[in-house]
């Protein structure tokens, strides 16, 4: 008896043994209902919808007729990876190193093999290559970045065909947060430029005010920058923010000037870090506690508003919302650009709210045009 149960034992630990071999050196499995849903996407879309998905499970509510990539900055969700691929849609990792590290080219090599590996051990397709850092004009890291985004390219496209790799940049080719990056090298070297039009307060020359998180004009303006560098209309997708600005006013004036404590960011004396970044669900509900109401400003063409909070502390708030989106929306198809994306997908009011589900709706829908 004891002797039989001792061996049943071994049998189902050496079982065990051989299983967890097999599964972490054979092959991975795939975690979709059906095998299919694993396989990469291939197919190219005339219109890029660019989704960047922080985590949770709101991009079940995604709007998954338009959504062509997922860049999953959150954990990764096998089921967000099923659910894409059954739509179409491309999921592809983040991709954030220190550039002082991928100077060495032995440690670029081990950095892309290891995120390639990755990526297909997870069933996904692609990287968004996101290096916010400050880069100086010609420096080693300069040339590392250009390099790193050549090779990265390459080799995802050997290893997972028809894999996309994304490259973020600033609102503005300007050096912009002293990010003097070889845009045009890069650009071609890789799929496509999301181009990150918002924060672009993060530097106040002028008058310490509270102003839009992405004025209009300005926005349009840095799109003809890029494009003046021969960058390819079709590699750039325009970023927008789904979310605003709370500032708290030193000082409301009668014509709605709200003044901003001064919080200095690379050499500019203020910068929209005297704010803080609001998601737009916040901000709709907000807005209805508000003393202004929404108003508009017409120069920067974007909406904002007033309002007080427990302390009477006085607040401006300044946002997108489908109007200013719409306007941005525009020059994407007048320019023939690859298409629009925001940061973040996760950040309306996915609850069934019949006022916020209109909302979020018509926030989706702004993507597209007017
Ligand atoms: C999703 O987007 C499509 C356009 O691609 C639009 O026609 C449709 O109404 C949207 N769906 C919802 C639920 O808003
Ligand atoms: C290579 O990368 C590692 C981190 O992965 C870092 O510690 C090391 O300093 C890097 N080496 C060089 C020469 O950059
Ligand atoms: C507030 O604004 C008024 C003008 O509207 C100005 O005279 C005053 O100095 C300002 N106060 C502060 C603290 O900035
Ligand atoms: C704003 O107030 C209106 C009217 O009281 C209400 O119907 C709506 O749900 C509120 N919206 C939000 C986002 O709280």
């Amino acid at each position: 008896m004891i002797r039989h149960r001792i061996s049943t034992e071994m049998l189902w630990f050496v079982l065990c043994l051989v299983t967890s071999y097999l599964c972490s050196n054979w092959a991975d499995v795939c975690p979709c209902e059906s095998q299919e849903l694993c396989h990469q996407i291939r197919d190219e879309r005339d219109f890029e919808v660019f989704v960047f998905d922080v985590g949770g499970d709101t991009w079940k509510s995604y709007n998954w007729s338009m959504v062509t990539t997922v860049a999953t900055f959150g954990k990764y969700d096998a089921a967000l990876m099923c659910y894409a691929h059954s739509k179409g849609a491309r999921v592809v990792l983040k991709g954030d190193v220190p550039l002082s590290f991928m100077v060495d080219p032995d440690n670029r090599t081990a950095w892309i093999t290891e995120k390639v590996n990755l990526a297909k051990s997870q069933f996904m397709d692609g990287i968004n290559i996101d290096i916010e850092q400050a880069v100086e004009d010609g420096s080693p890291q300069y040339h590392a970045l250009t390099a790193l985004v050549k090779e990265t390219t390459e080799v995802f496209h050997r290893e997972i065909p028809g894999s996309q790799v994304s490259f973020d940049v600033a609102w503005s080719s300007n050096c912009i947060d002293k990010r003097c990056y070889d845009y045009v090298a890069i650009a071609e070297s890789c799929d496509l430029l999301f181009v990150m039009s918002y924060d672009e307060q993060s530097q106040i020359w002028g008058d310490c005010i509270a102003m839009a998180n992405a004025p209009v004009p300005q926005t349009l303006n840095d799109y003809s920058q890029y494009l003046d560098l021969e960058i390819d209309s079709k590699k750039l997708v325009m970023g927008v923010p789904w979310y605003g600005y709370d500032y708290p006013c030193l000082n409301l004036t009668q014509g709605g000037v709200c003044s901003i404590p001064e919080v200095p960011f690379c050499d500019a004396p203020c910068s929209d870090a005297a704010g803080k970044q609001k998601p737009y669900s916040w901000i709709m509900k907000q807005l209805n506690n508000s003393m202004s109401g929404r108003l508009w400003d017409e120069q920067q063409q974007a909406p904002y508003f007033n309002y007080k909070d427990k302390k009477g502390q006085i607040h401006q708030v300044w946002y997108d919302d489908p109007e200013s989106i719409c306007a941005k929306a525009g020059l994407v198809s007048s320019k023939g650009l690859r298409g629009i994306g925001m940061w973040d997908g996760n950040i309306l009011d996915y609850s069934d709210d019949p006022v916020a589900q209109q909302q979020t709706t018509m926030m989706w829908n702004a993507l597209l045009g007017c």
